[in-house]
């Protein structure tokens, strides 16, 4: 029974609760000293108590003995129950030994996780001594698997029910891992941890190719199909890397095949308006308002159009872009918010309904948007087009009203972003909950301009 018991003990994929104070096994020594003693001392009285074994056997008039094999028997008894008793004695120390335990135990006891109370007591000469005694810990329940570490904090109605919805960042540095998701309920709040730390990509490999289809790599661990996740939404305030992130998704939109038809906005004629001067972009970006409105609405033609030539009749149930091989489009809006400030009513209400058209409408034709702004706000991008965008993310450092506006939950525990191009994202179909991101590391000699100028270049040899 002890042995089933041990091994639950050590099943790590069930929910274990932290103990705290942590119960310490110190004793366990002396008992297990003990309990050899008493058996050693059992069975010397066991072999004295058993009456000789001799049997005389008269053919040859001798007797033979065998009290040797009693006392061998004794001895493999000793031996055996010694060897089982060892075994357990260490099982149960290293099962108590769980690094997550120790770490989250030490969590509770840094941050004052529990409730004391003084006690009075008297002693027999009348004296009365105080003594401090946890009456109450915080109960924080954790389970392993292969990839991921649960753990839950219960809400049990006390002082913790508050404390237990605001434990990421602690638990975080606690167990010096990543926090990928959290789970808010009424009864528990759950932290999920990646046990495989994800990677920062390069440039580079941004692009793959998956049976037949492209997918997009945005970090070692996340990646998505264009197809199935046309429009997005980056959100970051200035220099918390929105340009390089963009520049370096144009770089890969440019290397799909069919290559993807780009068209870029930039009302502010920042970074990404440079690209007019690069060959075969000078019609596709655009930076005053009459412009921006005029490609848009060429935009939306094309996707119409792609409508009426495509997907016309019952044979294209079912289909999408990719299957008539039609280069993906994308309209790549920078300083969205920006725009809408900066133009009036009439032009902002077009642009919008530009906008709506192709976020309603797109995915199917294969055209696309790619919205980004410095801040979240739900006047600047109303929510009917905001629950199309199934990429969103949010770069740099951020208080949680924004990343709340951006991924529409309030019950997520954000960490101080500090890494340029760092961030949290969340991919429809992906994520049930934003997680912590970088975004593909681009060196600093990098030359987009040129990049990109090889890569239209190449496209054109293509055609020829
Ligand atoms: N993915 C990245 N790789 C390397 N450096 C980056 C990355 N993202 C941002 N940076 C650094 O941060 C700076 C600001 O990024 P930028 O994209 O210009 O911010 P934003 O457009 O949001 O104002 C860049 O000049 C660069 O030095
Ligand atoms: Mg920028």
């Amino acid at each position: 029974m002890i042995f089933s018991m041990l091994k639950k003990f050590n099943n790590n994929s069930e929910w274990k609760e932290i103990k705290y104070p942590q119960r310490k096994f110190g004793s366990l020594k002396y008992l297990l000293s003990i309990f050899i003693i008493l058996l050693t001392i059992f069975l010397l009285i066991l072999s004295n108590a058993i009456p000789s074994l001799t049997f005389n056997i008269p053919v040859i008039h001798r007797s033979i003995s065998f009290n040797w094999v009693i006392n061998l028997l004794i001895v493999a008894i000793w031996g055996i129950t010694i060897y089982k008793s060892v075994l357990v004695y260490f099982n149960l120390l290293k099962s108590t030994k769980s690094w997550i335990a120790n770490n989250l135990a030490y969590m509770i006891g840094t941050l004052k996780l529990f409730d004391e109370e003084y006690f009075e007591n008297i002693t027999n000469d009348n004296k009365v001594i105080r003594e401090k005694r946890i009456i109450r810990v915080i109960r924080i329940y954790y389970k392993e698997t292969e990839k991921y570490v649960f753990v839950r904090i219960m809400r049990d109605g006390d002082r913790f029910t508050n404390e237990a919805t605001k434990l990421g960042e602690n638990l975080e540095s606690s167990l010096g891992m990543e926090l990928e998701s959290t789970n808010m309920t009424v009864n528990y709040a759950e932290y999920i941890f990646i046990k495989r730390k994800d990677e920062r990509i390069d440039l580079n490999s941004m692009v793959n190719k998956v049976n037949g289809s492209e997918e997009i790599k945005i970090t070692g661990n996340i990646s998505y199909e264009l197809s199935k996740v046309p429009h997005s939404l980056i959100v970051g305030g200035t220099g918390s890397g929105k340009s390089f992130f963009i520049l370096g998704k144009i770089v890969n939109y440019l290397k799909l095949s069919p290559q993807a038809d780009l068209r870029i906005i930039d009302p502010k004629k920042a970074d990404l308006s440079l690209l007019r001067f690069v060959t075969g972009f000078e019609n596709k970006v655009a930076t005053e308002a009459n412009q921006i409105c005029r490609i848009l609405r060429e935009t939306v033609e094309l996707m119409e159009r792609r409508y009426a030539d495509y997907f016309n009749d019952v044979s294209a149930f079912g289909k999408t872009y990719r299957d008539f091989n039609l280069p993906v489009v994308i309209v790549i809006f920078d300083e969205f918010s920006a725009f809408m400030h900066s133009v009036d009513k009439k032009v902002a209400k077009e642009a919008l309904d530009y906008v709506f058209t192709i976020v309603m409408k797109g995915r199917q034709a294969g055209v696309m948007i790619e919205i980004l702004m410095q801040r979240p706000s739900a006047d600047d991008l109303p929510t009917n087009i905001r629950a199309q965008m199934g990429f969103k993310t949010g770069l740099g450092a951020m208080d949680s009203i924004g990343y709340n506006m951006i991924f529409d939950t309030n019950s997520i525990e954000y960490k101080t972003v500090t890494e340029k191009g760092g961030g949290y994202i969340q991919i429809d179909g992906k994520h049930t909950a934003p997680v912590y991101f970088e975004t593909p590391y681009i060196d600093k000699d990098y030359d987009f301009i040129t990049e990109i100028e090889k890569l239209m270049k190449n496209q054109e040899t293509i055609e020829l």
